[in-house]
């Protein structure tokens, strides 16, 4: 009974280890249901590894596979920040994951922390897309006007950075809020967004931090065009010398998300 017991435990926690990393949120697009058929079901299987492997190259793809009805746009990118080895594992998991969770749907898009992937027979690229999820901390910050002071400097600070030529998309930096708590932001736009787009999509996200994230400890906007995010720890890359990474989902208790 004992050795039948350990036995089926290894047995689960192989299945288990074997399995992906969860996303943050997916959807996917019930109207596209069967759409084009197992022709396009083939096409996105094609798309998908021209996806994975693009963005395991150059951290971001936007690309499309098939002719006429049957062709399907693609976009996935990886945060600017992440290693190549982390964004090879996330993009990866999300296109197993999508594939999992959206079969036979030909609109679909996953969200995680360091990466994003998306498809659709419509051809999105270069439009600014704000539907996905907000997260935040449930936890109140203590000195409201200081540290929203505070988080408006640095986020203007980041968001100037990554619309410059050369950012790719991406800004990120730090700020004291006092000698004990310093905070932490970043913002990425997918790199199918002009400059201008870019500065949209962050403005907007950027907007909901007073009203769904107001006062709180820390939020995420993760959107199908930017991904905006601050923390009052350290979740970007490089780390710190006396820093190290905090486990994500911690101290966060809430999802609301947005239906595309
Ligand atoms: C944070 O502040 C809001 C608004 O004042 C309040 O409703 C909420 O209960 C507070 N949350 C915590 C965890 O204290």
């Amino acid at each position: 009974m004992n050795l039948l017991s350990n036995l089926l435990f290894l047995f689960f926690l192989c299945i288990y280890s074997a399995e992906s990393a969860d996303p943050i949120y997916y959807f996917c697009n019930e109207d596209s249901k069967t759409y084009g058929g197992s022709q396009t079901s083939r096409n996105i299987d094609v798309l998908l590894n021209k996806l994975v492997s693009g963005t395991v190259q150059n951290g971001f793809i936007a690309t499309s596979y098939g002719v006429g009805k049957y062709q399907i746009y693609g976009l996935a990118q990886c945060r600017g920040d992440v290693s190549k080895d982390d964004c090879s594992v996330c993009i990866q998991d999300a296109a197993e994951n999508i594939r999992d969770h959206c079969a036979n749907r030909a609109d679909a898009r996953i969200w995680y922390d360091y990466c994003f992937l998306r498809y659709s027979p419509v051809k999105f690229f270069g439009h600014v897309d704000t539907s996905g999820l907000y997260l935040y901390n449930v936890e109140n910050v203590t000195d409201p006007d200081v540290f929203n002071k505070k988080l408006g400097d640095l986020v203007d600070q980041i968001s100037s950075e990554a619309v410059k030529p050369g950012s790719k998309g991406l800004g990120k930096g730090k700020t004291d809020i006092s000698s004990f708590v310093r905070l932490y932001a970043l913002v990425q736009c997918n790199r199918d967004l002009s400059e201008l787009n870019c500065a949209q999509c962050i403005a907007i996200a950027i907007e909901k931090f007073s009203s769904i994230c107001g006062n709180k400890k820390g939020c995420r906007v993760l959107y199908s065009s930017c991904y905006v995010r601050y923390e009052v720890y350290p979740f970007f890359f490089p780390l710190g010398s006396h820093e190290s990474l905090v486990d994500s989902l911690v101290s966060y208790k809430s999802i609301m998300a947005l239906k595309p």
